[in-house]
């Protein structure tokens, strides 16, 4: 842990300019909210605590938060009108003000920032022996960030927003991060005399630096080499570009380091957490969400979407599958068009064909239903055939009921079994039988509802 390193993330704004009846920060990004990736950045510094900023949904802020951060970590101030960025940290001031430790500031909407880059910008604040240091990037198109001006000496004079600018500064083109070190009792100093005569009206934080250099502080720069990084997001487009460039990231690794073959990267959409064996190709048109795991030479077809799920080794996921939370063990086969939910468990070498519907069933190794089945809260054991059109008649309009069946048994088309049910190792359903009672071991039932032909 780092003792003298506090974290304060800003998260209270609405986010105006996303035209939106959510918090920008909980926006998703790489399918977590933008707030995710700055706590999950920022514990990575091992601080003493990480205070966020809430003010806008706030409960709903703190809980993306606390999925991220452990509740000894996370601290929360609450910003009750969003007066600007130099008024949320006011915020947290009861918490901080008297605090000897240096405090990162980030932003709950620069969403890209990696540990790296503020580990540096730390060490140059500690080294600098500044009151403040900004992290600041040089951009192509500064339009819209807060400008770095910088005096004969080529140190730091000022930041500028964009509406306050003259046109001679909207041309300096290298901006402010939102991203500082400052020293945080000084900071909150120098906060007491920010004011709001701007033209958004707001208390700027981007004033405490030209006021503590204005006392003979020692305000340094860090200048962050990657653009990428710091970019901001504002608007749905800047989400939708950031979305792009981390899911071509993500694609080239798989390619580069994992050794995952893509048939067309661009169409690919894979979650930066998922991880992906050698060999296995992903056509186009494939979404994997969430912890997925996939295992080695599988080949995952059109059109398939996986969600927080582990797949075995030498699998084929057949087009349009929607696999969620669930577990397809080595040399399965799943498709096309089958729907794994609620933990389904498929054991090695088992199938499930088209139009096949697993949820919260287990079905053993070597088994399959591969035509138009609905297998809801079963466990079905090994070598055991589900005949098409098959369905586990799980509900009875309160309650969800199980099926068992055993190994080697043989269901037939269009068999309904109305649970709670057992069906013994060896048993047969006859086609069309609606199965009322318990079928034992051997036995061979048919009709509706199904009778015993012979044991
Ligand atoms: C801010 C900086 C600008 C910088 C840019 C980088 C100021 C005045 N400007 O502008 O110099 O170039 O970030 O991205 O700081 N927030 C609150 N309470 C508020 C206002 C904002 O918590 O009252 C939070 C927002 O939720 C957001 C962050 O602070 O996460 C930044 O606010 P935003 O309005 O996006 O500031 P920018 O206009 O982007
Ligand atoms: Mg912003």
């Amino acid at each position: 842990m780092n003792p003298n390193l506090n974290i304060l993330i800003l998260a209270a704004g609405l986010g105006t300019r996303m035209r939106s009846n959510l918090a920008k920060v909980l926006h998703k990004l790489d399918g977590r909210p933008l707030i995710n990736h700055v706590c999950e950045t920022a514990s990575e510094l091992s601080p003493r605590s990480i205070y966020t900023v809430v003010g806008h949904q706030a409960d709903d802020v703190k809980a993306a938060v606390l999925n991220e951060l452990t509740e000894d970590k996370a601290r929360f101030a609450l910003q009750k009108q969003q007066l600007g960025t130099g008024d949320a940290v006011n915020a947290a001031r009861e918490f901080l003000e008297n605090d000897d430790s240096t405090l990162l500031v980030l932003s709950g909407d620069v969403p890209m920032i990696t540990a790296e880059t503020l580990a540096a910008l730390v060490r140059v604040h500690s080294e600098s022996g500044a009151a403040c240091t900004v992290l600041s990037v040089h951009l192509k198109d500064p339009s819209g960030y807060g400008r770095v001006i910088r005096n004969s000496e080529n140190n730091f004079q000022q930041i500028v927003e964009q509406k306050d600018a003259t046109d001679e500064q909207r041309k300096v083109s290298e901006i402010n991060s939102g991203i500082y070190c400052f020293d945080t009792r000084k900071l909150y100093a120098a906060l007491s005399r920010v004011g709001n005569s701007n033209a958004q009206g707001e208390y700027y934080l981007t004033d405490v630096p030209q006021i503590l250099a204005g006392d003979g502080e020692t305000i340094a720069i860090h200048v962050c080499n990657d653009p990428r990084e710091v970019e901001g997001v504002n608007d749905r487009r800047q989400l939708s570009a950031m979305e792009k460039v981390i899911r071509r990231r993500t694609v080239e690794k798989l390619m580069l380091e994992s050794g995952v073959s893509f048939i067309d990267p661009k169409s690919a959409y894979i979650s930066a957490k998922a991880s992906i064996g050698r060999d296995t190709v992903i056509s186009q048109n494939v979404t994997i969400e969430g912890k997925t795991v996939i295992g080695e030479n599988c080949t995952i077809r059109p059109g398939v979407r996986i969600v927080n799920s582990t797949i075995g080794n030498n699998v084929e996921i057949k087009d349009n599958s929607f696999i969620t939370d669930s577990t397809v063990g080595d040399t399965c086969s799943v498709g096309p068009m089958a729907h794994l939910r609620g933990h389904a468990v498929m054991v090695e070498g088992s199938k499930v064909g088209n139009f096949v519907e697993l949820k919260k069933t287990t079905l053993g190794k070597g088994s399959k239903a591969s035509h138009l089945t609905y297998l809801g809260d079963a466990t079905i054991g090994e070598k055991t055939n589900i005949g098409a059109g098959t369905i586990t008649c799980n509900y009875d309009g309160k309650n969800k009921h199980a099926t068992v069946i055993g190994d080697g048994v043989k269901i037939g088309s269009d068999t309904m079994l109305v649970a709670p049910i057992t069906v013994g190792d060896g048993a047969s359903t006859g086609a069309g039988s609606v199965v009322t009672k318990d079928v034992a071991e051997n036995e061979l039932v048919v009709g509706v509802p199904a009778k015993s032909l012979r044991r």
